[in-house]
């Protein structure tokens, strides 16, 4: 693995020597960002404390898969434009610092206010007057300003912006051109700078005020998740009376444009949706009855589905086998995916639960022929395209209608 690139500590008065630092820039949501302002000709430090990943992305390979991306990564690092570190010195080099660390609730499901500001206080003593923060990560309303509060306390006069990432993973290298940019600050200065850095980006730029900014980007996710639940409560109606959700949603959005967006049901979970209406919930005093509902309708579906299952089939003496663990199709990311909460409830019913993925390595995990060899029952858990031309004998549960042979279970 070769050497990170470590950036000295520039003195107050040197020019800055590189355009952007991306702080939490070998996550998925920094890499995609960092290699789009590479590509776009910016000189790009990403500095993260995941060393393995630092190492990575400075070989000029992605630590995870982003369609796209490969190459103009390897690109920009071989011709210097994209540097990865875990140097917290490297902020001092940029006047742009675009802070995107995860935002994660936590077990009690409240959001962790400090995240973003942690990061900051990390590396405050390496700040410069001048430079311009710009948060990235999908932060609880308030935060931009408590960042405010933390640079007066350091006494460091840089501007903060809030502008959140909208992308989907996966498609990042194409969104974050394509996709209008929400860009806020408290004062017209501090809009004028951040627009300018991302118009590097996209000509499409919607100006707000921070706390719209925040609450816009909470809206956008809880939105997505309600939607999801909606679609899934539907299909479990529909499926308890007995009837095909597929062939009724196919009649409700067939050149019927006011339905056009309901969603397929299915596993609605990732990184991003739950915990940020969880963000929204506690912003409302825990009192947001329709993100609640969402939450139990959606969370809930693994254990729906199985109980569907245990009324057709003696769980107890057949072998499950689940295919696909990441919480969307084609994608690596296993994170907060609903296909491990149904492994733990099959675990409990099952003679024996086998997984498979193809895209994300895990040694728990068996080839997709062995477990269609082994299993009595598949079930479809994420919707990975190599599932759609399945070809088995066995039984498979397809909440997703994935294969084309409608959703009813
Ligand atoms: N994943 C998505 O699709 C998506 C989309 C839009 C917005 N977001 C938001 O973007 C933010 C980041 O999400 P992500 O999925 O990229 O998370 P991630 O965990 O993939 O990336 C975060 C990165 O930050 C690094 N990091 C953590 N603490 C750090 C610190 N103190 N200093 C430097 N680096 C640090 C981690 O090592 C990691 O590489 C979150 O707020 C998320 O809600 C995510």
């Amino acid at each position: 693995m070769p050497e990170e690139v470590l950036v000295a500590d520039a003195p107050p008065d040197e020019p800055f020597s590189r355009d952007v630092v991306v702080v939490g820039g070998c996550g998925r949501v920094g890499l995609p960002l960092g290699i789009a302002f590479a590509t776009r000709g910016l000189q790009v430090t990403l500095y993260d404390i995941n060393a393995e990943a630092v190492g990575v992305v400075n070989a000029g390979r992605l630590p995870f898969a982003e369609d796209g991306a490969a190459q103009p990564l390897q690109s920009a690092v071989a011709d210097g434009r994209l540097r990865a570190t875990t140097d917290p010195a490297s902020m001092a080099t940029a006047e742009h610092i675009v802070v995107v660390v995860g935002t994660p609730v936590d077990e009690h499901l409240n959001p962790d206010l400090a995240a973003v500001p942690r990061a900051i206080e990390r590396c405050a003593e390496h700040l410069r007057d001048g430079q311009l923060l710009i948060l990235r990560s999908t932060v609880h309303p308030g935060v931009t300003a408590l960042t405010e509060k933390l640079l007066q306390r350091h006494g460091v006069d840089a501007d903060v912006a809030f502008c959140p990432e909208r992308i989907a993973e996966g498609r990042a290298m194409t969104e974050l051109f394509d996709l209008p940019q929400i860009v806020s600050g408290r004062t017209d200065r501090v809009v004028a700078r951040a627009e300018k850095l991302f118009r590097a980006l996209t000509d499409e730029i919607v100006v707000l005020r921070p706390e719209e900014a925040e609450l816009a980007k909470l809206f956008t996710n809880t939105w997505r998740y309600i939607k999801f639940a909606a679609a899934n409560q539907f299909w479990m109606m529909a499926n308890d009376f007995g009837l095909d959700f597929e062939r009724i949603r196919h009649a409700i959005t067939h050149e019927y444009p006011r339905a056009a967006d309901m969603p397929h049901p299915g596993f609605a979970a990732g990184p991003c949706l739950f915990k940020d209406t969880m963000q929204l919930a506690a912003f409302t005093n825990n009192n947001f009855v329709l993100g609640h509902s969402a939450m139990l309708i959606n969370e809930g579906l693994p254990l729906y589905l199985v109980s569907r299952l245990e009324a057709r089939y003696d769980l107890s003496t057949m072998t499950v086998g689940v295919l696909g663990m990441a919480f969307k199709g084609g994608s690596d990311d296993p994170r907060e995916s609903l296909a491990y909460k149904l492994r733990k409830i099959l675990t409990l019913k099952a003679r024996e639960t086998l997984c498979t993925d193809p895209y994300i390595v895990d040694e728990r995990f068996l080839p997709l022929e062995e477990v269609l060899r082994r299993a009595d029952l598949l079930v479809i858990a994420a919707p990975h395209p190599d599932y759609r031309d399945l070809s088995t004998d066995k039984p498979v549960a397809d909440m997703w209608g994935l294969l084309g042979g409608g959703v009813l279970i």
